[in-house]
């Protein structure tokens, strides 16, 4: 139905044509890796004066006093002042450690994992950041590992997956068991839908008494963020969850490994065709995300030994 093919998500993980994406790709990543410790630190400050990541990235009842106004990143005429109902839900000081972490290992959720025997690799880092409540049960282990520490979900999933958290709510939070006691980062003042069914997923976790904290992305954060790529060459409408975590991880830790992060339909070494994830084949957004020219950022960063990109299987 051509119709339906207009409307329809496109891939950017299914663009064949993207041979010479791939084959520069591939030159930059087969040069030996070293970490470059003065282009690390010259990026991390020039993270931190863009975007103060560590004092703002989350909302804290520090950083956003009752009364206080939220403009949303996604919505800029929507503001919400806090009232004490929405301020009771953050937290008294900043959720992570103030002490640098070793290492973070960022879990993109691409089609190149499936099979990649990067399970244990990924669990070796003291911290694994995950996006979009990504499967870990049923095979998935060996691949991407079992450990999470913060992990992100995007409303649409809750919204999909959980009829929004307005019917039963339990399977929700027995699926969050896989995350352990992690942290459930969400995007809760980026648009105005996304407001209540955060709330829900917060109010949900504490009334069963899951392990796993809420947090807030801090809106005034996403828009430093997405400032600071736009600085540095990037055109898309809303930056994607794998680079905003990257972009966090690079403040809060040392070393950053990136897994799971490769927009395109072909395996960079075995040529077989791969899906957008390793879980299904749900396509990317186009319309909002630049997901190849993100991959290219991420991997001059690598080049320059900034962070440490995963494309390789791993044992
Ligand atoms: N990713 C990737 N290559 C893919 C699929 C995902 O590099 N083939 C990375 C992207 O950085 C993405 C992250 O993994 O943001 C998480 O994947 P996904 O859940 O697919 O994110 P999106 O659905 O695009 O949603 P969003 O980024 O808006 O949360």
């Amino acid at each position: 139905n051509p119709q339906q093919a207009k409307t329809e998500p496109q891939s950017s993980a299914s663009c064949k044509d993207c041979r010479e994406d791939i084959k520069k790709a591939l030159e930059l990543y087969s040069q030996t890796w070293k970490k470059q410790e003065d282009s690390y630190q010259n990026f991390r400050s020039l993270l931190n004066r863009k975007c103060k990541c560590f004092d703002k990235a989350i909302i804290t009842q520090n950083n956003t006093p009752l009364g206080s106004k939220l403009v949303y990143d996604g919505e800029r005429k929507r503001t919400l002042q806090v009232n004490q109902e929405i301020f009771n839900t953050f937290p008294k000081g900043h959720p992570f450690s103030n002490k640098t972490l070793h290492t973070c290992a960022v879990v993109g959720n691409g089609g190149i994992l499936a099979n990649s025997s990067c399970g244990k690799t990924i669990d070796s880092a003291e911290f694994v950041i995950r996006c979009n409540l990504p499967p870990l049960s049923n095979g998935y282990e060996k691949h991407v590992g079992i450990k999470t520490h913060l992990v992100t979900a995007n409303p649409s999933i809750l919204m999909e997956k959980y009829a929004a958290l307005m019917a039963r709510r339990r399977p929700f939070v027995e699926n969050l068991r896989s995350y352990g006691d992690s942290m459930l980062l969400l995007p809760a003042f980026s648009y105005g839908r996304n407001t209540p069914v955060s709330l829900r997923a917060f109010y949900t976790l504490e009334d069963f008494e899951s392990p796993i904290q809420s947090i807030f992305f801090n809106p005034a954060y996403l828009r430093n963020l997405a400032a600071f790529w736009r600085s540095q060459g990037l055109k898309a409408v809303r930056l994607s969850t794998g680079i905003i975590m990257t972009s966090l991880a690079l403040e809060i830790c040392e070393n950053v490994h990136l897994y799971g992060f490769w927009p395109f339909g072909v395996h960079p070494y075995s040529s077989q065709d791969l899906t957008n994830h390793y879980y299904d084949d749900r396509k990317t957004k186009i319309k909002f995300h630049a997901m190849p020219d993100e991959f290219n950022l991420l991997l001059n960063l690598h080049s320059q030994g900034v962070l440490k990109m995963h494309l390789g299987d791993c044992e």
